[in-house]
């Protein structure tokens, strides 16, 4: 693969172990205040990330390439509420979604196709990252940050298991 693609996919394997990271973070917080069903839907997400990150090393070695490790930057740990912790992930995986593009950006531009289908992948995960955020926010505002609303929503949040898709499902 070319360097130029090498290069940036390295990068993307941090962002993505970057995300579990703070997805981790998000789970202690909500670990912390009792909130199990919050705390396991941030876990699973964070296996998600790692999902994510591994699915990239993968490609790298499927396609001659070398991964690299560098340093994780420390998450954020100044969590207000249970409502501004899924506004930072809404705010995160938009951010994640503009990296995606540049990357897409950059398969174009090198006429790599391989590249160009993983992302498609990614693509389509970002659209459900992005939705599942805000449909949680929504779900927040109407049930309220306290009492039976927040109790309720903490059970439900906690039902999410994590399933690693089968090869080429999204
Ligand atoms: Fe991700
Ligand atoms: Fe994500």
């Amino acid at each position: 693969m070319k360097k130029s693609i090498n290069d940036a996919l390295n990068k993307q394997i941090n962002a993505e172990i970057y995300s579990a990271y703070l997805y981790l973070a998000m789970g202690a917080y909500f670990d912390g205040l009792g909130l199990d069903g919050f705390a396991s839907w941030m876990k699973v997400q964070y296996e998600e990330e790692m999902f994510h990150a591994m699915k990239f090393y993968g490609f790298v070695y499927e396609r001659g390439g070398t991964v690299t490790m560098e340093a994780i930057e420390k998450p954020g740990a100044d969590f207000k509420s249970v409502l501004h912790v899924f506004e930072e992930t809404l705010e995160h995986e938009k951010h994640v979604t503009s990296l995606i593009n540049g990357l897409y950006d950059l398969a174009v531009k090198e006429k790599d196709y391989a590249f160009q289908s993983l992302l498609n992948w990614f693509i389509d995960e970002q659209v459900e990252e992005e939705d599942s955020a805000q449909k949680i926010i929504d779900k927040i505002k109407l049930a309220g940050e306290k009492g039976p609303g927040v109790y309720m929503l903490d059970q439900e949040l906690g039902t999410r298991v994590f399933t690693p898709p089968a090869k080429g499902e999204a």
